[in-house]
C-alpha cells in the first residue's frame, strides 16, 4: 500500500523532530525541508536520518518551495519553519518578517499552485496574544503582539485564514502556547535554566543570569503538542484552535523547581540581569484549550512538574556525557 506523504518544514527544530517521529510511527512517508547552511543542524533528527527524506529548500526562495511540493505531491504540509526566538526578532525584524510572515505566504502559494487538496498546518503562536486583555486566552481574544516575532506570526495566522476563505484550501492555524522538551534550543528560558542547573550541579558553573523572573507562561511538553498538530489536519472541517495546558507558572517557579530537582537552592545561583529584559514584554500567557480538548479529543499528558524534572534529568545526563 502507498504511504501517505507529509512534508515538515523546520524538521531540524524541536517540534519538527518530534513530529517526524510521530508521523513515522503512524506509517507516513516523511519528507523534511532543510535549508543549506555551512554546518549541518541535524542533531535532533540524527536518529531518524535513514527513515526520512530530506529536501533542500528555503522559506526565502519561492521557486524552491514550488519545486519541492511538485516533486513530492504530499497529502499534508506542516509549516513549522520560522525564526522563532523573540529577542532575535528585535535585532533582525526584517529577516524575521521574511521568514516568519512572508514565508507562510510563499508556502501557501506553492500549495495553491500545485494542488489545492493538500492539507496545510501553520505553526501559530500564543505570542500573538501578547498584551492580552483577559485570561485565559482563546479564539475570541484580540491579538496584541509585543515583538516583531509576534507581529509576523499574526500575519502568518491571517494569511492562512485568508487562503482558506479565498481558495477553499484545507489550511489551519494552530495557536500553540509554549511547549518545551529536552530538545528545546538552549536560548529559550526553560532549557537555559535546566542546562545551567546541570552544569552547576556538576561543578562547571556557579551562576545563572536571567531576565524577567515574573513572566508567566503556559508550558506544555512538545511531544504532546505535535499530536495536536496532526489531529488538526485530520479534522472533517478546517478551523483554527488554541492548544495549551490551561495552567500558568512564573519563570521563578520554573527555576525553583529545576534547581530543587537537582538538590540545589535556586536563590544561591540565579542572578537577575536587566540586560536580558525585552524592549516590550509579554507578561502573562495562559491558554484556554477547551475547544481543542473537545474537537481534537486531545489532552496534554505531561504535567509542569514532570516536564521540569524530565528536562533537568536529561541535561544532567547530557553534561555528564560531555565530560
Ligand atoms: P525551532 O526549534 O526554533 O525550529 C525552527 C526551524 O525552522 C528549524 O528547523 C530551522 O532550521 C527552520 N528554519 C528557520 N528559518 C528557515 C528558512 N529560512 N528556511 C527553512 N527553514 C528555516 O522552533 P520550534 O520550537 O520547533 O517551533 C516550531 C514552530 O512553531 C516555529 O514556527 C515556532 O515559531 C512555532 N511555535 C513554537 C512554540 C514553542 O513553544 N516551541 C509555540 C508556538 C509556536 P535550521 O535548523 O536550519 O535553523
Ligand atoms: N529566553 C530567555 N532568556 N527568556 C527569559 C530569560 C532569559 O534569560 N529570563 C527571563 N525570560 C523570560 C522572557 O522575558 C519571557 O517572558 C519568558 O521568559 C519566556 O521566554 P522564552 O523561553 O524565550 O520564550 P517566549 O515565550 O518568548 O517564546 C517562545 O514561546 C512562544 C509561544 O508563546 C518561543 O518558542 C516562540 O517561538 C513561541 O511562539
Amino acid at each position: 500500500m502507498k504511504k501517505r506523504k507529509a512534508i515538515i518544514t523546520g524538521i531540524t527544530g524541536q517540534d519538527g523532530s518530534y513530529l517526524a517521529e510521530f508521523l513515522l510511527a503512524k506509517g507516513y512517508h516523511v519528507y523534511g525541508m532543510v535549508r543549506r547552511s555551512s554546518t549541518e543542524t541535524f542533531d535532533r533528527i540524527q536518529h531518524l536520518i535513514t527513515d526520512v527524506d530530506l529536501v533542500q529548500a528555503d522559506l526565502l526562495d519561492q521557486l524552491s518551495l514550488i519545486n519541492m511540493i511538485k516533486k513530492i505531491r504530499p497529502a499534508e504540509v506542516y509549516n513549522l519553519a520560522s525564526q522563532s526566538f523573540v529577542p532575535t526578532s528585535f535585532e533582525q525584524p526584517v529577516l524575521t518578517g521574511e521568514f516568519t510572515a512572508m514565508g507562510v505566504t510563499r508556502m501557501l502559494e506553492a500549495v495553491k499552485l500545485v494542488d489545492r487538496k493538500i492539507r496545510f498546518y501553520q505553526a501559530s503562536s500564543s505570542e500573538m496574544f501578547g498584551l492580552a486583555p483577559h485570561s485565559p486566552q482563546n479564539l475570541k481574544t484580540p491579538f496584541h503582539p509585543r515583538s516583531p516575532y509576534g507581529v509576523a506570526k499574526v500575519y502568518g495566522h491571517w494569511i492562512t485564514v485568508n487562503y482558506r476563505e479565498s481558495y477553499d484550501l484545507f489550511a489551519v492555524s494552530g495557536i500553540l502556547f509554549n511547549h518545551e522538551s529536552p530538545r528545546r534550543g538552549k536560548e529559550f528560558v526553560t532549557r537555559k535554566i535546566t542546562h545551567a542547573v546541570a552544569r552547576i550541579k556538576l561543578g562547571l558553573d556557579k551562576n545563572l543570569r536571567l531576565g524577567n523572573l515574573d513572566a508567566k507562561r503556559d508550558w506544555g511538553f512538545a511531544g504532546d503538542y505535535v499530536e495536536a498538530m496532526w489531529r488538526m489536519l485530520q479534522m472533517k472541517t478546517p478551523r483554527d484552535l488554541v492548544v495549551a495546558t490551561g495552567k500558568t507558572y512564573t519563570v521563578r517557579e520554573f527555576a525553583k523547581r529545576a534547581f530543587r530537582a537537582a538538590g540545589l537552592n535556586w536563590e544561591k545561583h540565579v542572578v537577575v540581569d536587566p540586560r536580558l529584559y525585552r524592549p516590550a514584554e509579554v507578561h502573562t500567557l495562559c491558554g484556554d484549550p477547551a475547544e481543542a480538548f473537545r474537537v481534537l479529543r486531545w489532552k496534554p499528558s505531561v504535567t509542569f512538574e514532570r516536564l521540569v524534572d524530565m528536562m533537568v534529568a536529561a541535561d544532567i545526563r547530557l553534561v555528564e556525557r560531555q565530560q
